[in-house]
């Protein structure tokens, strides 16, 4: 009987697959960056259809990689970028638009407008999130505002309204199912996380009809079989958003366990269990994953700028030709330069919420080069964790550091940035030796469901260590650090926080 694995990774930038086999190895992989359109300031979107093809392609060329044909492969998990809408055809099966990104913010106005009506308590008590830009909720609200035809058409019924693991599924499937999982469903502002259904008044806020939304289906679960393609007949067993995968990746299963994923952005799920932790510091409630119709919460703090930083530095500014040469330059700063970098390209996200904010640099000389700048941009990142991690000792004791934290995304390999974070954090980091946890997190709730793949105590043992990285400054100076970053983001706020 078949018992590898295939993932599919839908992220930001690129989609990987990853074929695994029963004992969580990675027997093959492929990757396709795809564009990033900007068509103004603070917008972001994706062609759906480069999305499409990015994957056929990932997963055609990740089972030659693995020599694997559809025979070798026992089902499919799915994992994706969280919150960015997708719109398309019941019919066709065409996008309506492109897909608005998680980091657009065109609705920022919309945000403060609902804000202003003194909705935001009924959209957080029910949904665990805030009125920010970065949700699902007032994306799909401005497509059916702002593209011509599209309201008339959803009033119809003619429209699906998905999150990028419901359109790919509904491709895969040949248009059979329109399905998400409650993870996704967790990050869309119309989910009711506490009752576990769509939410008829918040739908009516937003003025969105309940006929475009997806079946919410737990995370491991039958998601329909591919009708298409080199899958076909395939099963899909397994989805979550990319985030609680890789809570699950990294086997943070137990009440108390924390990861911080370093990918475009950085997000860190802290696993609350049964109960539905509300924070008190701006960070967000959201479900972890559902599993047997049983939910596990987590605490999230979500920035939306980590690897998207590095990549400035390669692509905008040009001062590093790969990613991985971040740490290097970074190493040879000068220690006497006290720069910060602000990285609110975006809007700062967890726990500042400030839509409006832009990026900037303070501390700089003549002397600043590149070497100082590359510093600042990682340091901006483990400060940002920082914040997270400060934020969510004050909503639940501890706030996970008693286990260790534990890592993963492709910021980590860098050893310099995982010592600084530990230095800044002070606080152990636990870098695992699977580093794509998303997709492995994916993998398991497929091959869990499938019956191929170990339970979860055992899912759990098999975690492995490559590397503790133990805080090695004094606090004197951790204080200094942290101070000038304080002071940083005060200047970049546009409204005191
Ligand atoms: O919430 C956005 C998140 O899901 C994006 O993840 O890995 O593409 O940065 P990533």
């Amino acid at each position: 009987m078949a018992d590898n694995i295939l993932a599919i990774d839908q992220g930001t930038t690129s989609s990987r697959a990853i074929v695994f086999s029963a004992d969580l190895a990675i027997a093959g992989v492929a990757q396709r960056e795809f564009t990033q359109h900007f068509p103004k300031s603070g917008w972001v979107e994706h062609d759906p259809e480069e999305i499409w093809q990015s994957v056929e392609w990932s997963v055609e060329q990740a089972l030659a990689d693995a020599g694997a044909t559809v025979q070798d492969i026992a089902a499919i998990g799915i994992s994706n970028q969280r919150e960015t809408v997708v719109v398309w055809d019941r019919e066709s099966g065409k996008p309506v638009f492109n897909a608005i990104v998680w980091q657009d913010r065109r609705t920022a106005d919309m945000c403060e407008r609902l804000k202003g009506d003194g909705l935001e308590p009924v959209f957080s008590e029910k949904t665990g999130l805030l009125l920010d830009p970065y949700f699902s909720g007032t994306k799909l609200s401005w497509l059916l505002d702002n593209v011509e035809g599209v309201r008339e058409r959803a009033e119809r019924g003619e429209l699906c309204f998905g999150t990028v693991d419901s359109f790919l599924i509904w491709r895969l499937t040949g248009g059979a199912r329109h399905v998400t999982d409650a993870t996704n469903a967790s990050r869309t502002l119309m989910y009711n996380i506490a009752e576990n259904r769509w939410d008829e008044e918040l739908l009516a806020h937003l003025r969105i009809p309940a006929s475009m939304l997806p079946d919410v289906c737990d995370s491991a679960d039958e998601f329909g079989t591919v009708a298409v393609g080199p899958l076909a007949g395939l099963p899909i067993l397994g989805v979550a958003g990319d985030q609680q995968a890789a809570t699950i990746g990294n086997a943070c299963f137990e009440p108390g366990m924390m990861k911080v994923t370093y990918g475009t952005g950085c997000f860190s799920l802290l696993n609350t269990g049964n109960e539905l932790v509300k924070s008190k510091n701006r960070l967000l409630s959201t479900i972890a994953y559902r599993l047997d119709g049983e939910t596990t919460y987590a605490v999230e703090g979500s920035i939306f700028v980590a690897g998207a930083g590095v990549q400035w530095l390669r692509d905008g500014l040009g001062i590093i030709e790969t990613a991985p040469d971040s740490g290097e330059l970074a190493a040879k700063a000068d220690p006497e330069q006290a720069v910060y970098l602000v990285p609110a390209f975006v809007g700062l996200g967890a726990p500042y919420w400030d839509a409006e904010a832009r990026g900037a640099m303070f501390g700089l000389t003549r002397s600043t080069g590149p070497a100082e700048i590359a510093k600042a941009t990682l340091d901006s990142v483990c400060f940002q964790t920082h914040d997270l991690l400060t934020a969510k000792r004050g909503d639940w004791q501890g706030g996970g550091e008693e286990t260790g934290l534990r890592v993963d995304g492709g910021m980590v390999a860098s050893d310099w940035t995982m010592q600084r974070l530990a230095d800044i954090l002070n606080a152990r980091v636990d870098r695992p030796v699977i580093l794509e946890t998303t997709a492995l997190g994916a993998a398991w709730l497929a091959g869990h469901r499938a019956g191929v793949w170990p339970d979860r105590e055992e899912f759990s043992r098999r975690w492995a260590l490559d590397r503790q990285f133990t805080p090695a400054i004094d606090d004197a100076q951790r204080d200094v650090e942290l101070d000038g970053w304080k002071d940083a983001i005060r200047r970049t706020l546009t409204s005191p926080s």
